[in-house]
């Protein structure tokens, strides 16, 4: 069993932390948010995961995990160093990656003869592996870029059930090492070189994004030709060469990762003087889902001022609380700034907007956030929203628009109590 050092508790870094104790490695995290820490000690995770707070005490009791803020005392003994930092986007698309640079670099100052193998997770730009080497230069130290694929709100199954383990590196043997952390998991392992690694990640989540908008791009002209999106995505989903999963239609993808890495692709592409036109059409797509509602509300009541409109869902997809991203929050803005009366409702996702990441009243219940709305817009697809009392529904709103933006509840149903009912796709020409 190896000792392993983890360098940022972001949500990457925790869920790491857990689960490579759980396969018998000792951890040790480091971050410099001391408050971070702290709780973190005390086995809170500040974030919603499902699994996670369980997995985390269970590696806590065994004393397979500890915290620390500082670098010298974490990296200590260390035979491998996990790289775990946040690369947000920057404004034309390019990702900031900072963090990760003075990551190297206190990885340089704080090892010695020890030379642990530095492992990087972030979502990198391709070339990041040089930016390391060069800061590594002649210390010894090698860096394996093994992108890491979890989900949110799925990310302990992810970790222990990982589609792929992709270890890029010039090294083999410090690949194969980093490999064996993982034997037990039985995945499959692709080794290959730094920069394939790199932008492996950033493909990835390029084509699922793609897929979302394919999906939406075809729930707008099966409104045109009368079809249903959801039964033809589901003959699309049954041929293996296109796969299931990523083809649910409505307001698009959000979080943290699709939308910054189909950016940073189309950013690599215009760079690199390559077409950029495909990866663009894909964020379009997606931005016109969102407009798409509010050119519908507006068409529905000739202005949304002063129009009741609550927004059920904010989280940017059901089994987390993360709202980065999010389609509800986009919305919300949107409708905001036409001067609508916005009322927000979220089953999980709710300190994050008391925090004021938008300027809206919180309902406690998805029937209390209705009370007396005009319209109902359903933007997570939230198993309790999927369930909702239509009829309570009805009866607690004073207008009676309903917007499924996930296509969570039946068209025919919700029309049958007297909706106007408007879901991306479905319920062809007799939709506006
Ligand atoms: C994604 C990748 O799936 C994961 O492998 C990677 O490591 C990080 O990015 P995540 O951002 O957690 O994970 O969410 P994901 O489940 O991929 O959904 C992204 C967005 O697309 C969400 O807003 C979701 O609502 C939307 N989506 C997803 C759809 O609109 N339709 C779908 O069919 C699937």
């Amino acid at each position: 069993m190896a000792k392993v050092a983890i360098v940022g508790a972001g949500h990457v870094g925790v869920v790491y932390a857990a689960g490579l104790a759980e396969l018998g490695h000792t951890v040790r995290v480091v971050d410099i948010d001391r408050a971070r820490v702290v709780a973190l000690r005390k086995g809170r995770v500040w974030f919603h995961e499902p699994g996670l707070p369980e997995l985390l005490a269970r590696g806590l009791r065994r004393r397979r995990v500890t915290f620390a803020t500082s670098h010298p005392s974490a990296f200590a003994g260390a035979e491998f160093i996990f790289v775990c930092v946040p690369t947000p986007t920057t404004t034309d698309g390019s990702l900031d990656d900072s963090m990760l640079r003075s990551a190297f670099q206190l990885i340089r100052k704080h090892t010695g003869a020890d030379r642990p193998i530095v492992v990087n997770k972030s979502t990198v730009p391709v070339g990041t592996g040089d930016l390391a080497r060069k800061v590594f230069g002649d210390s010894g130290l090698q860096i394996v870029s093994s992108p890491e694929f979890l989900a949110e709100g799925r990310a302990v199954e992810d970790f222990f059930h990982p589609s792929r383990i992709v270890l890029g590196s010039n090294d083999r043997p410090a690949a194969e090492a980093v490999a064996k952390l993982f034997v037990a998991l039985r995945a499959p392992v692709v080794y290959t070189d730094v920069a394939t690694a790199e932008f492996s990640k950033l493909a990835a989540n390029a084509f699922l994004a793609m897929k979302v908008s394919f999906a939406n791009a075809l729930a707008r002209l099966s409104e045109a030709v009368g079809a249903d999106v959801d039964g033809v995505t589901q003959v699309l989903s049954l041929d293996r060469r296109i796969g299931e999963g990523h083809l649910r239609a409505g307001l698009g993808f959000g979080g943290s990762c699709l939308p910054k890495d189909v950016a940073a692709v189309e950013h690599l592409a215009r760079q690199s003087d390559a077409n950029a036109d495909l990866f663009s059409a894909v964020l379009r797509v997606n931005r016109d889902q969102r407009s798409r509602v509010v050119d519908h509300l507006i068409q529905r009541f000739g202005s949304v001022a002063g129009r009741r409109i609550a927004i059920l869902g904010l989280a940017f997809k059901a089994g987390t609380d993360d709202i980065r991203e999010s389609a509800a929050i986009a919305l919300a803005e949107q409708l905001l700034a036409l001067h609508a009366d916005v009322v927000l409702y979220d089953p999980v996702a709710r300190a994050e907007i008391r925090n004021g990441a938008v300027k809206a009243s919180v309902a406690r219940s998805a029937i209390g956030a209705a009370r007396r709305a005009d319209a109902v817009v359903l933007a997570t697809e939230w198993p309790e929203l999927a369930a909702v009392d239509l009829k309570e529904l009805r009866k607690a709103m004073r207008g009676n628009v309903l917007v499924d933006g996930r296509g969570i509840v039946a068209p025919g149903a919700a029309r049958a109590l007297g909706f106007d009912y408007f879901g991306f796709g479905r319920g062809g020409r007799t939709q506006s």
